[in-house]
C-alpha cells in the first residue's frame, strides 16, 4: 500500500517551571516527545495508545505543525512538511485535519454551528458562493447524521455525541486525506461513543480516508485500528500490525519488552527503562500489542477489560 504519512525522529521539549514569576529563571527541558518514527499508509488507521501524559496530544498536534517539533521530519505524500510556509503549508493543511477530544471545547460557543461546519470552506475555497458553500455543508451535516434544521444553533444546545459529530463534520467538510483524532471518544459515554467510532469507521471507508488515531484505550483502539503504535514516556515501545504474529503468552511480553536503553542510552533516565532497573521504581508492565490482539479470545477479552489510567 502506498504511504502517505511518514515521521522520523520526531522531538519536542517543554520547559518545566520557570515562566513569567521566576525573575528570569528557567525550567528545565523535558522531553514530551522523544525520536517517534513511523510510517501510515493510504487507508489504514495508524492508532497511538497510551496512558495520560505520555505524550500523544502533543505528537497530534505536531503532525499538523499545530505545535511546531523541536527536531524531525515529517512527509505528507512526500513532501517535507516541516519546510513549508504561508501560501504551501496552508494548501498542505487542508489535507490533514484534526478531531479534538473535547468537542465542547474546540467549537466556539458564540457561532452557529452551520458557520463552526463552513468556516473552513470560506477561508480555503473562497470562490464558493453562499449556495454552494451551503449545498456543501448541509451534505456533510447529513452525512454525519444531524439534520439540517440543527445549523442555525448554537455548541450548547448539543448532547456531547451530537457535538463531536460537529467537530467530525468540520473536519471532513474540506475532504482532507488525514484525520488526526485525538481521543475523539474519550469524553462521551460509552454507547454515544460506539456510535462515534462506527460513524468513522463508515466515513474512513466512503471517502478513502487515512486515521493517525489517539486512545488510552485498549478497547477503543482494539475496534478501529489497522496498526497499533504503544507509547509511554514519549517514546513508541512497539509498533505492531493489528494482526498478531503470535499468540504465546510467553514470547509475547518478551517480544513486548522493548530494550530502550540500547537504543536511546544516552538520553534515557534509569527510571524509562524496561526492564527496570533494581533501583527505580517498578513502573506497570508494558502493553504488548500481540498480547493484546493474539487469537487466544480469554487472553484478548482480559486484555480488552482494561484501559490505561486516566491521571
Ligand atoms: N504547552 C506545554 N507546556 C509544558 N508542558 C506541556 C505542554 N503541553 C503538554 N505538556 C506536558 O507534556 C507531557 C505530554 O503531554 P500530552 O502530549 O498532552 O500527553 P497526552 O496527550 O498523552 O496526555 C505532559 O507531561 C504534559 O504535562
Ligand atoms: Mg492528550
Amino acid at each position: 500500500m502506498e504511504t502517505l504519512l511518514t515521521v522520523r525522529e520526531l522531538r519536542k521539549t517543554y520547559r518545566r517551571g520557570g515562566g513569567v514569576f521566576s525573575q528570569g529563571t528557567e525550567g528545565a527541558r523535558f522531553t514530551a516527545v522523544d525520536g517517534v518514527s513511523f510510517s501510515v499508509s493510504r487507508g489504514e488507521t495508524f492508532a497511538v495508545v497510551g496512558e495520560s501524559g505520555c505524550g500523544k496530544t502533543t505528537l497530534a498536534r505536531m503532525l499538523l505543525r499545530l505545535i511546531e517539533p523541536d527536531r524531525g521530519e515529517i512527509r505528507f505524500e512526500g513532501r517535507a512538511l516541516l519546510t513549508l510556509h504561508g501560501e504551501e503549508l496552508r494548501s498542505q493543511r487542508r489535507q490533514m485535519q484534526m478531531v479534538f477530544q473535547d468537542p465542547f471545547a474546540s467549537l466556539n460557543p458564540r457561532m452557529r454551528v452551520g458557520e463552526i461546519v463552513a468556516e473552513p470552506l470560506a477561508i480555503h475555497e473562497p470562490s464558493l458562493s453562499s449556495t454552494e458553500r451551503l449545498a456543501r455543508t448541509t451534505a456533510i451535516f447529513g452525512r454525519v447524521g444531524l439534520n439540517e434544521d440543527a445549523m442555525p444553533r448554537y455548541p450548547h444546545e448539543f448532547s456531547g455525541g451530537q457535538r463531536q459529530r460537529i467537530g467530525i463534520a468540520r473536519a471532513l467538510i474540506l475532504q482532507p486525506k488525514l484525520i488526526v483524532a485525538d481521543e475523539p471518544v474519550s469524553a462521551l459515554d460509552v454507547s454515544v461513543g460506539a456510535q462515534v467510532l462506527l460513524l468513522l469507521q463508515e466515513l474512513q471507508r466512503e471517502f478513502a480516508l487515512t486515521y493517525v488515531f489517539i486512545s488510552h484505550s485498549l478497547p477503543v483502539v482494539a475496534q478501529v485500528a489497522t496498526h497499533i503504535a504503544v507509547m509511554r514516556a514519549g517514546q513508541f515501545l512497539e509498533v505492531a500490525p493489528r494482526t498478531s504474529p503470535s499468540c504465546a503468552p510467553a514470547n509475547s511480553w518478551k517480544w513486548a519488552a522493548p530494550n530502550r536503553c540500547s537504543t536511546s542510552q544516552k538520553t534515557t533516565t534509569p527510571e524509562n527503562c524496561w526492564p527496570p532497573s533494581p533501583n527505580s521504581p517498578t513502573p506497570d508492565p508494558p502493553i504488548s500489542v500481540s498480547l493484546l490482539f493474539c487469537s487466544c479470545p480469554s487472553t484478548f477479552n482480559s486484555r480488552l477489560s482494561n484501559s490505561f489510567p486516566v491521571r
